[in-house]
């Protein structure tokens, strides 16, 4: 599979969100990631359904929705009906992550699970034939414009090998400080998807870095 490229959100304008929705329809991005944040199991509050509806209203590309919420599954009917296609969960805020993992896909959407930065992938040994996309945190959850945590590399690479071992078909996205610099050596060390926030959206030409970024080797 050639890499996807899922701009964040988070980091687009909100005064413009329909400009920066349309810049993304007409790009080469694959999928538009979208931060959900509480304030409880991240130190930051994001935004919820309203403006989520209003991206699904005008994306032509499925949203990859990342929830950084406890108690998760208590929202999942209302993320498919706000148009979610991959709804992610975190591993830390699910003790049932089984079970959550197939509500999710009961639901009709892709199934994600969201590891902190010191989640072991080994943590996954037993559910990752169920999972379809593991989100590795390269930064701590809670902001955008943060600096990539370097241990991610050989993350990326022992869970390529859990997914291997097991036979399983599991996506790899990675998520924080992603630039143009450290792409190329994400994709060698194994992850199909790459979210950028502040790369993209603090360009000066946004629309020109996400091509950069789809074409990396
Ligand atoms: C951080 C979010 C990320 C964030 C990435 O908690 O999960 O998706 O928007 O932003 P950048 O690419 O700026 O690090
Ligand atoms: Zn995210």
């Amino acid at each position: 599979m050639s890499h996807l490229i899922a701009p964040s959100m988070l980091s687009a304008d909100f005064g413009n969100l329909q400009t920066d929705i349309e810049m993304i329809n007409r790009s080469h991005a694959d999928w538009l990631h979208l931060d959900i944040m509480d304030g409880v199991f991240v130190p930051n509050i994001s935004f919820g359904f309203p403006v989520v509806n209003y991206i699904n209203k005008f994306a032509k590309k499925p949203l990859d929705v990342h929830l950084m919420i406890v108690e998760p599954e208590r929202y999942f009917e209302e993320f498919k009906k706000a148009g979610a296609d991959i709804l992610s969960i975190h591993y830390e805020a699910s003790p049932h992550l089984h079970r959550s993992i197939n509500e999710i896909k009961k639901l009709s959407m892709q199934a994600g699970v969201a590891l902190n930065p010191h989640t072991n992938v080994m943590a996954l040994e037993d559910t990752i034939s169920e999972i379809d996309m593991v989100l590795l945190m390269s930064v701590n959850p809670g902001y955008g414009g943060q600096s990539f945590i370097e241990n991610t590399y050989s993350k990326i690479s022992r869970l390529k090998e859990l997914i291997t071992n097991k036979n399983a078909s599991t996506l790899i996205e990675v998520d924080g400080g992603v630039n143009l610099e450290n792409s190329s050596k994400l994709f060698s060390a194994g992850a199909d998807i790459l979210v950028a926030g502040n790369t993209v959206f603090s360009s000066e030409n946004p629309q020109e870095t996400i091509e950069k970024l789809k074409n990396i080797k």
